[in-house]
């Protein structure tokens, strides 16, 4: 995985992996020597993460927890960690805010968000909106686009650490659009969505539009290829400006 490649957790170090699913990137971190934390929010893929892990013969503590409210002392980790997870905090300065002060001073974070643009984001806003009239809710504006890079280098700054930015891109492959919509039933996602659409009939209509925003965004003819970009976020705590501001934590 890039990112956790680009992070290069080293042999002994403190890592956690914020919003990990089922695990990789804790376990991705834990070959590498490291010492690995998993946290998130969803029971069911906190197990699987432990059943991975335990697999492997690999020693990674996983946790169920939230990312706005971290049950981790400040400044207990060199690395911090989170693949497309962080983002999905409700309240994304607090999640911002619970990522650095798990932080040493002077140590890294990295993480990655969808950057908007080409078919994933087209079928995933095409599903949330589905979700919000399914249930009757409307989505409260957040306060920034995890995407905007300047209100990203100002969250940074209001919290002391320097943010660097990487653009990447992904491209998601199968041997064809039905297979590839039909493997990701088991997504979190598509399992959180599932019940607010069988609810309300709307399931198969949803699926029809997601499966043709698919099909006319696909790149490969003789079978299934789509590129999303995304970004990948680095923060380095700042020893000095912590020392400033009232010593060492
Ligand atoms: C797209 S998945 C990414 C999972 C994992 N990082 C990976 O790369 O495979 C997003 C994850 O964020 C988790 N999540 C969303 N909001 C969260 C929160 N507030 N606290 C902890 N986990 C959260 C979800 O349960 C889900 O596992």
């Amino acid at each position: 995985m890039r990112t956790v490649s680009m992070a290069n957790p080293l042999r002994g170090e403190r890592v956690l992996d914020i919003a990990c699913g089922t695990g990789n990137a804790a376990i991705l971190a834990a070959r590498f020597g490291a010492s690995a934390t998993g946290v998130d929010q969803a029971p069911r893929l906190i197990e699987v993460a432990r059943q991975r892990a335990r697999h492997e013969g690999l020693q990674v503590s996983f946790t169920v927890g939230d990312a706005q409210q971290l049950d981790f002392a400040d400044t207990s980790f060199d690395l911090v960690l989170s693949i497309f997870g962080l983002v999905f905090a409700a309240d994304r300065e607090k999640a911002f805010a619970e990522m650095v002060r798990v932080l040493k001073p002077g140590g890294r974070a990295f993480f990655t968000l969808w950057l908007p643009g080409g078919p994933i984001d087209e079928m995933v806003s095409m599903l949330v909106r589905a979700v919000s009239a399914a249930t009757g809710s409307s989505r409260q504006a957040p306060e920034f686009e995890w995407h905007d890079a300047s209100a990203v280098q100002a969250l940074a700054d209001r919290h002391g650490v320097s943010a660097g930015f990487h653009e990447a891109e992904i491209q998601f492959v199968a041997p064809s659009p039905e297979e590839y919509f039909a493997n990701q039933a088991d997504h979190p996602m598509s399992v959180a969505m599932r019940p607010a659409l069988e609810a309300t009939g709307t399931l198969d209509d949803v699926s029809a539009k997601a499966l043709e925003i698919l099909r006319s965004g696909n790149e490969d003819p003789g079978g299934f290829r789509v590129t999303s970009r995304y970004r990948i976020v680095e923060l380095r705590g700042r020893l000095a400006l912590r020392w400033a501001m009232g010593g060492w934590t």
